[in-house]
C-alpha cells in the first residue's frame, strides 16, 4: 500500500505542474446494452478530476464516448431485429442522456462509426501494413466471443480449462491479418522498467509486467467480413474488417486531433500542435481492460506508430462495483440502473455515493441502503442543515444582511485548522486517490460549524442586550456564510448541483448561475463576501430521504 501511495503521489505531482492542457479520457462503452452504474462510476470519476483541474484554472480536455463496432453489437442488433447502425444509435443516445443527467461534462465525444475516426484507423493500419508490421496468416484454435480474441494454452487455468472471464468459447479456423506485437516486447519491458508509474495503482503495473513476461505471438487484427461485417474495413483488403481493439483504442487519439493525412505527418513531432497539446492523456480504465488491451496492445500500437516514450499515456486503473459480492451482468439480471437511482435520489446523491463508497483501484459492493445513509447523514443533516439554518438565522435576526467582521473569523480552532488543512490537502494527489477528499473534508468542516452553532446558541445571542453578544452573532453569521461559500467551491467537482444551490442561495456570483466557470479555487479565500451582502432565502438543498 505504501509504495502504491508513493507512485500515485509521484504521478499526480507531475500533473500538478504540467502547464499545458490537462487531458483525461475514459474507456469507451460498448453499445450492446444500456449503461449501468459501473459505466456511470468511471465517467463520474473522470468528470470529478476534470472539474478539479478546471477549478484550478487549467485548460482541460475530457474525452469520452462509445465503442460502436464489433461482434457483441452485431449480435445484439440481430437479436433485436434491427440493423446495427440503427441499434447503436438508440443505445448511444442512452449513454448521452445519462451523462447529461449526471452532469458529466466532457469536451469531446467519441463515436467509433464516425468518418473522422475511420480515417485515422485506416491511415494507421495502412502505414503499419506498408512498413511490414502487418501480415496475413492462417489460424485455427479456440476463440473467446466475449473478449473477441483467439486463445492459446497460456490462457488456460490450472484445471486446463479457459476460465469464465473468457465467456463462450468456440473453435475457429480462418485467414486473418496479424500485427507484429511480440517484436515490441523488449521495448515494453524497458518502458515499464523506466517508468514506475506508467500504470497506477502500483500493483496493476506489477500485474502488467507479469503479463508482458508471458507475451508471445502476434495480434490478430482482422475478421473476415463473412463472419463480422460491422466494423471498419481494412484499407488494403476489403474482404476484412479490423479487429475490435485496433478500432476502439485508436479513439483516444483520433478524437484528440491526431492526423494521418500526409505520409510525413506520422512522426510524432509533425502532428498538429493542437493534438500534442492534448497528449499524453491520463487514461481511466477498469481493471478488466488493462491486460492485454491497454497495457499491451495500446502502448505497443502507439510505440509502433512512432510515439516517443514520454508521449505514452498514464493508465489509472479502477476497480469494480459488484452487487452482493458478485459481478454485475445482464445475464445474471443484477444490473443497477443509474437512471433509476438518479431519478429517485438526485444526480448529486448518486455522484456522491459513487465517489465516496469506493477507494480508487479497489472493488466495492453497491448498496442502496448505504447510499441513503450517507446522503442523510452527510448531505441532508450536515451540509444542507448548515446552509438552511445560516440563511434562516440571517433573515430572522438581521434581515438577510451580513456584517463583515473587522477581525479574523471567530470560529473554533478546530474549524480554522480544518479549513487550512482542507486547502493544503486539496491537491491532485488526493483527488485521484480519493475523489471525494474535498467533499469529505468540506463535510467535516460543516459538521464542526454545526457543532459550533449548537454551542454558541445564536437564538440566545439574538435575545441578549449585550453589545458583545450582538457582535458575536454578526460574526458567527458571516463566518458560517463565508464558510459555505468556500465549501460550495470545494464540493463542486463531486456535487456540482449542490454547489450551484449554495451559491444561488447565498446570492453569490449570480451572473454565472448554472455555469461551471462560477467556481474557482482562487476564490476559495477567506473574506470575499462583502460587508452588507444580502443572502437569499433558504430552499432545502438535500431533502431528507425517508425510508
Ligand atoms: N468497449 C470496451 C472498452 C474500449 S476502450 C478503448 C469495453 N466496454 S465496456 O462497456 O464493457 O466497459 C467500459 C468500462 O466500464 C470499462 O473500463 C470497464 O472496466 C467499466 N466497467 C464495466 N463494468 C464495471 C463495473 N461493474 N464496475 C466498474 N467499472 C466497470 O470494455
Amino acid at each position: 500500500m505504501a509504495s502504491e501511495a508513493l507512485a500515485l503521489q509521484r504521478f499526480v505531482r507531475q500533473l500538478d505542474f504540467v502547464p499545458k492542457t490537462f487531458s483525461i479520457t475514459t474507456a469507451i462503452d460498448y453499445t450492446n446494452s444500456p449503461p449501468h452504474i459501473g459505466h456511470a462510476y468511471e465517467k463520474v470519476l473522470a468528470d470529478v478530476l476534470a472539474r478539479y483541474h478546471r477549478l484550478k484554472g487549467e485548460k482541460v480536455f475530457f474525452l469520452t464516448g462509445v465503442d460502436q463496432h464489433g461482434q457483441k453489437v452485431q449480435q445484439s442488433a440481430a437479436k433485436a431485429g434491427v440493423p446495427p447502425a440503427e441499434f447503436v444509435k438508440g443505445i448511444t443516445q442512452k449513454f448521452i442522456d445519462l451523462w447529461k443527467k449526471l452532469d458529466v461534462r466532457y469536451d469531446e465525444w467519441a463515436e467509433t462509426t464516425s468518418d473522422r475516426h475511420k480515417k485515422v484507423v485506416q491511415g494507421i493500419l495502412q502505414r503499419l501494413f506498408d512498413e511490414g508490421q502487418i501480415y496475413k496468416d492462417k489460424q485455427s484454435g479456440y476463440y473467446s466471443v466475449r473478449q473477441e480474441q483467439f486463445l492459446t494454452d497460456k490462457e488456460r487455468g490450472p484445471d486446463g480449462q479457459f476460465g469464465p472471464q473468457w465467456g463462450e468459447i468456440e473453435f475457429r479456423e480462418e485467414e486473418n491479418y496479424y500485427f507484429k506485437l511480440s517484436q515490441h516486447k523488449d521495448w515494453l519491458f524497458r518502458y515499464l522498467d523506466n517508468r514506475v508509474d506508467a500504470v497506477i495503482p502500483d500493483f496493476r503495473q506489477t500485474e502488467l509486467r507479469n503479463a508482458v513476461e508471458k507475451l508471445s505471438g502476434d495480434l490478430c487484427i482482422s475478421r473476415p467480413k463473412s463472419r463480422l461485417d460491422w466494423g471498419i474495413e481494412l484499407p488494403f483488403d476489403n474482404n476484412f474488417v479490423t479487429y475490435v481493439w485496433f478500432d476502439a483504442l485508436t479513439n483516444y487519439i483520433s478524437f484528440a486531433g491526431y492526423t494521418v493525412g500526409e505520409a510525413d505527418s506520422f512522426p510524432y513531432n509533425s502532428q498538429p500542435a493542437t493534438f500534442r497539446d492534448k497528449w499524453p492523456a491520463l487514461q481511466i480504465i477498469g481493471k478488466d481492460i488493462l491486460v492485454p488491451a491497454h497495457g499491451i496492445y495500446w502502448l505497443i500500437m502507439l510505440h509502433a506508430i512512432g510515439f516517443p516514450d514520454d508521449a505514452m499515456p498514464q493508465l489509472l486503473v479502477h476497480g469494480w462495483w459488484n452487487l452482493g459480492g458478485a459481478k454485475m451482468s445482464k445475464s445474471a439480471g443484477n444490473i443497477v440502473d443509474p437512471f433509476v437511482l438518479a431519478d429517485r435520489y438526485s444526480p448529486d446523491a448518486l455522484r456522491y455515493y459513487l465517489m465516496s463508497d469506493i477507494a480508487t483501484g479497489q472493488d466495492a459492493d453497491f448498496s442502496e441502503e448505504r447510499l441513503i445513509e450517507r446522503y442523510n447523514a452527510n448531505l441532508a443533516n450536515n451540509l444542507g442543515n448548515l446552509l438552511n439554518r445560516t440563511l434562516n438565522m440571517t433573515h430572522r435576526y438581521r434581515d438577510g444582511r451580513l456584517q463583515r467582521p473587522s477581525e479574523n473569523p471567530k470560529l473554533p480552532d478546530d474549524a480554522i485548522d480544518g479549513y487550512k488543512q482542507l486547502l493544503n490537502e486539496y491537491t491532485a494527489i488526493k483527488v485521484a486517490a480519493r475523489p471525494d477528499v474535498m467533499s469529505e473534508r468540506s463535510l467535516y468542516l460543516a459538521s464542526v460549524l454545526n457543532g459550533f452553532i449548537e454551542i454558541r446558541s445564536p437564538w440566545k445571542l439574538a435575545k441578549s442586550s449585550r453589545t458583545e453578544d450582538r457582535e458575536f452573532l454578526d460574526d458567527l453569521l458571516y463566518d458560517c456564510a463565508e464558510a459555505l461559500r468556500i465549501l460550495g467551491t470545494l464540493i463542486s467537482p463531486v456535487l456540482p448541483r449542490a454547489a450551484h444551490g449554495i451559491f444561488d442561495q447565498l446570492n453569490w456570483k449570480m451572473e454565472l448561475s448554472g455555469k461551471e466557470e462560477r467556481f474557482s479555487l482562487a476564490d476559495a479565500e477567506w473574506g470575499r463576501l462583502p460587508d452588507g451582502h444580502v443572502v437569499g432565502k433558504p430552499v432545502p438543498l438535500f431533502p431528507r430521504i425517508e425510508r
